[in-house]
């Protein structure tokens, strides 16, 4: 069965837990307070490559409400844990902001005063924290992010590009960049016996339960991870990060409740971030455009602790047909906090390199833009020669640039005046996966017509609960306000992470199998459900494995018109526009929110978000919202999102691709571009400051 063609998918119907949130009565990690709770105040490291000496505990613990003082000279060990969770387990400083202590107190004020105020001597050693493309120990890891090889060739690249007529040849630069969440991070820990149970803001509740299984050494079953609201992600609350070690630790150390909440300036070196990027891409074509040879060699960070490799060459693999292509990626591993996953890890920095290029080309070319793009659409995927599943990208550039109104652009850069401003238009196109994962779900059917749905989703702010309630009533031929939903417990059914952008593919074909079955168990019962209720489960392992093989992306096209002040180079962006194709729509309305959403963050890349390295203390200088700027209300004017209709039955029963990062990506290219054709400045290492613009 698919629910194509149903009465509730496709709805603009309101978010179930809209109340709820704006009401104050949804209970996020940081609101629970069992009895008997102790507050812990980590201690980060001051140098950024070292060891710990020793630590004041004795002073620390004569102060009021100090319970305990834990560091690796008294903490309890890990039977396992990898070098970034092995926390307390060791002297080492890896990186600056490391935890190296945690106080525990009967008051938060208590524990953070005997924080602040705990002597910890360091044996600092000389850091390295500087990423440069020519840094000697550049490596190559043996797999990206999500699996992808780290190195890919077709053809022969080098000579294709010795003899194309016009030639691209250029290094993008992005900067380190933050995931600032509305919630940051808070820990509930509290051990009851062998069992474990945390509250956390977590993008996945049953792999957190897995990685706390494991990181304790007992069976998952023993732990149990409750995150029914969560203020935001972004990646940053993808996985288990050292703070919820920490609290685990410290309430097993005490035999009391802790409550660990990761201030915001901590959460700049412990809750992950986007690697810094140096890419270079060069691109060959026919006089008219055509590609034939696309190469993307990309440059990044990790750290000493662990290796996060982002997958930032992987979008070119696929963009455009070219016969010739090579990407690669490199990493060093410096004195730095780990990066991690962030809005679209890997696609969003790639595509700013990637989608700067091919306006330089069109450019070279004396090609429209729009149109350089339409003439390299590959027939059939050109890194596997899969056929795509469903790939409108053409479409989104079509109608984007008919309700953008781009026809008659004049290419001429730096020419169009409006008061101060220079005004430029630009275009860049948008691409994400359309992944899928097992997960499971039950459904159950109450004698008085109503119905509950559940499983260990996160909705993370995007509206996961209101469409997995659309999908269901759907599948059951019922009313979503007949159906509660249950997720964010991994006591419930387990799901696949709200990440990669799949959340709503996966949980939902759990939901409609589970449906499904609670609908053949209610025929097979004459349609009466018996007084105890009647119930169904479903695990969709077997039919995400068995899914036929094709290439699964979803595509857009972004337009941006910038005013520049012709004096200052103060840059606003007038206009964003964005056309998507990613198959059905499950709801327009919270769709439309992931999508403005994602172009607002990719806007706030473009033009002001940025951690800057201190290279005498080996960390990033920016710890706050005052110094790292996001986006406000007043920077984001006019953003508006569509989308073409796909019909597409190669994904799962709803017909979905995923909608959760694809907004970010493409925006910044969209963006320096229009940048470019305002003022004639090509910006190839972001954000767009003005210094970078008035010489
Ligand atoms: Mo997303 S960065 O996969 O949460």
């Amino acid at each position: 069965m698919t629910v194509t063609g149903s009465r509730h998918v496709g709805s603009a119907l309101d978010r179930v837990d809209a109340v709820e949130k704006v009401t104050g009565r949804a209970r996020y990690a940081y609101d629970n307070a069992p009895a008997g709770l102790v507050h812990a105040v980590p201690v980060q490291a001051t140098i950024a490559r070292g060891e710990i000496l020793e630590v004041d505990v004795d002073a620390i613990l004569k102060r009021p409400g100090v319970v305990a003082a834990i560091w690796h000279g008294n903490a309890p060990r890990l039977p396992s844990a990898d070098e970034e969770l092995a926390v307390l387990q060791s002297r080492r400083v890896a990186y600056r902001g490391q935890y190296v202590a945690v106080v525990v107190a009967e008051t938060l004020e208590d524990a953070r005063n005997a924080a602040r105020l705990l002597r910890v001597e360091y044996a600092a050693e000389e850091h390295d924290v500087e990423l440069r493309a020519d840094h000697p120990r550049m490596y190559r890891p043996e797999r990206v992010n999500a699996g992808y090889a780290t190195d890919t060739e077709d053809g022969d690249p080098d000579a294709a590009l010795a003899s194309a007529p016009v030639v691209v040849d250029a290094v993008y630069s992005t900067p380190a960049e933050h995931n600032n969440p509305m919630e940051p991070h808070a820990t509930i820990a509290e051990w009851d016996g062998d069992g474990l149970t945390v509250h956390e803001p977590t993008q996945g509740a049953s792999s957190l339960r897995a990685s706390l299984g494991s990181l304790f050494g007992m069976p998952p079953a023993h732990v149990r991870v409750v995150s029914p609201y969560v203020g935001g992600g972004f990646g940053a609350k993808l996985k288990i990060l050292p703070h919820v070690v920490i609290a685990a630790l410290a309430a097993k150390q005490v035999g009391r409740p802790v409550k660990l909440a990761v201030t915001r300036r901590q959460m700049f070196a412990v809750t992950g971030y986007r690697t810094p990027t140096i890419q270079r891409v060069r691109l060959g074509a026919e006089a008219g455009g055509r590609l034939v040879a696309i190469t993307h060699d990309v440059y990044e960070q990790t750290s000493i602790v662990a290796e996060f490799a982002e997958q930032a060459a992987v979008p070119s693999r696929m963009m455009y047909a070219a016969p010739h292509r090579r990407t690669t990626h490199r990493l060093v591993r410096l004195d730095v906090p780990t990066p991690s996953y962030m809005r679209g890890p890997g696609e969003t920095p790639g595509m700013f390199a990637l989608e700067s290029a091919m306006d330089e080309l069109a450019i070279a070319c004396g090609v429209d833009p729009v149109e350089l793009r339409v003439r390299n659409e590959p027939e059939t995927d050109p890194e596997s020669g899969l056929p795509f599943s469903s790939r409108n990208l053409v479409a989104c550039l079509r109608e984007g640039a008919r309700r953008f109104g781009w026809a008659g652009r004049d290419p001429e850069p730096g020419v169009r005046r409006g008061g101060r401003l220079l005004v430029g238009t630009g275009v860049a196109a948008s691409t994400y996966p359309a992944y899928r994962a097992p997960s499971s779900a039950s459904a159950r059917a109450e004698p008085d017509g109503r119905f509950t749905v559940r499983l260990a989703a996160a909705d993370i702010g995007t509206g996961a609960r209101t469409i997995l309630a659309q999908i269901a009533a759907d599948t059951l031929r019922t009313s979503p306000g007949l159906v509660v939903v249950e997720l964010g417990d991994s006591a419930l059914p387990s799901a696949v992470v709200a990440g990669g952008s799949m959340g709503s593919a996966s949980w939902g074909t759990a939901v409609v199998r589970a449906c499904e079955a609670l609908r053949d168990r209610l025929e097979a019962a004459g349609g009466a459900v018996p007084p105890g209720g009647l119930e169904a489960t479903a695990d969709t392992t077997q039919e995400v494995r068995a899914q036929e093989p094709f290439a699964r992306h979803a595509f857009g096209a972004q337009f941006a018109e910038v005013g520049v002040d012709a004096d200052t180079g103060e840059t606003r962006v007038l206009r964003l526009l964005g056309v998507f194709a990613a198959g059905r729509i499950l709801n327009p309305t919270t769709a439309r929110s992931q999508f403005i959403g994602g172009m607002t963050m990719g806007l706030s890349m473009a033009l002001l978000e940025e951690s800057i390295m201190d290279r005498e203390f080996g960390d990033y200088l920016n710890h706050d919202l005052a110094q790292y700027h996001i986006a406000g209300c007043a920077d984001v004017r006019d953003v508006q999102a569509f989308w073409v209709e796909e019909d597409d039955s190669h994904l799962n029963p709803m017909g979905s691709k995923g909608i959760g990062e694809i907004g970010i990506v493409g925006t910044a290219a969209a963006i320096a571009n229009a940048v470019h054709h305002a003022t004639g400045v090509r910006i190839r290492d972001l954000p767009i400051r003005m210094d970078k613009l008035v010489r």
